[in-house]
């Protein structure tokens, strides 16, 4: 298979916490489709009065056969976590990108700790959604029982009720099998693994035939090993199409085409609360520009005497 890329799509692998700033794509004149019109229903934008039941990892399963697109958006508090379960989103997760959102790097630094802070508070404002916890790097590669440990933390201490860790190599697989095994959903993680950032950087992956290969291989002993969903990110359109279609799970994709049973961004950069932005996510609103310039009235009001 050859890997087919986008016309007009950033290519370079640049960054969540590295490298320059790249201009919002959605700035960029959007360029004709080469592929055709996407296979999913549009969604209604929030969920229908009879989806007021909270989502399950089985629906996320029916809903890739109906065809329906699964909305999925990450968090780290209790505001952000209640404003997007209320708006309707179906997966909310809480990705080892928070590290970021506090101020490392890359996604190597944060711990379970950590992790499960935040996760706790994100459970108290999710009602209705499926919330997903990552495990950090090095809290599950280990052996299985350093895995089902972490895992176990998450499920028991958050109340989420699922995890999401990273690759798809053939240790990776049996430690899934034997989590799933133990009762705890898994979500899976293939195509750019930022986890592997040092080896791997965070380039589009799948882009050689041998890449390509490897990652839809990956892709299957995961959905065999019992994951119920995966996410695809940073990988050529083409490849996802092909782990979309060859997979009963649903895909989620990140910086992965249209073709995907649904899709993530990390809330920061969809609000444009990011200092920088990876080439493949969009900014739908500027809050870092919404709050600079209420903070700045504030400041005004308080030094010139008019407020309170
Ligand atoms: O950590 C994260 O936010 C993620 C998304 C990129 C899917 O894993």
């Amino acid at each position: 298979m050859k890997g087919t890329e986008l016309p007009g799509v950033e290519q370079s692998g640049v960054t969540r916490g590295q490298g320059k700033f790249l201009p919002c794509l959605s700035y960029l004149p959007i360029p004709p489709s080469p592929y055709p019109p996407s296979p999913h229903l549009p969604t209604p934008h929030s969920p229908l009065p009879f989806e007021k039941m909270p989502v399950t990892t089985q629906q996320l399963i029916q809903w890739k056969q109906q065809k329906r697109s699964i909305v999925a958006l990450t968090a780290w508090d209790y505001a952000i976590a209640q404003i997007l379960d209320a708006a309707g989103v179906d997966l909310i997760l809480v990705g080892d990108s928070m590290s970021v959102v506090l101020g490392y790097e890359t996604t190597l630094p944060i711990t379970l700790d950590e992790m499960l802070y935040h996760a706790k508070a994100v459970r108290r404002g999710v009602k209705r959604a499926l919330m997903v916890v990552d495990l950090p790097f090095l809290t599950y590669q280990e052996s299985i029982k350093q895995a089902m440990h972490s895992a176990g933390r998450v499920l028991k201490e958050t109340g989420a009720q699922a995890v999401k860790l990273e690759g798809g190599y053939p240790a990776m697989i049996e430690t899934i099998a034997r989590l799933v095994q133990a009762g705890i959903p898994v979500m899976g993680h293939v195509g750019l693994t930022p986890q592997s950032v040092h080896q791997i950087g965070l380039r589009k992956q799948g882009k050689t035939q041998d890449d390509s290969e490897r990652i839809l291989n990956e892709a299957i002993a995961l959905e065999q090993a019992g994951v119920f969903s995966i996410v695809l990110e940073h990988i050529t359109a083409d490849l996802a199409m092909q782990i979309t279609q060859k997979l009963s799970i649903p895909t989620i994709g990140i910086g992965a085409g249209v073709y995907c049973d649904g899709q993530v961004l990390v809330t920061s950069d969809v609000l444009g609360l990011s200092e920088k932005q990876p080439p493949f996510a969009k900014v739908y609103t500027n809050l870092r520009e919404t709050i600079n310039k209420a903070v700045q009235e504030y400041a005004v009001e308080v030094r010139e005497k008019k407020f309170p």
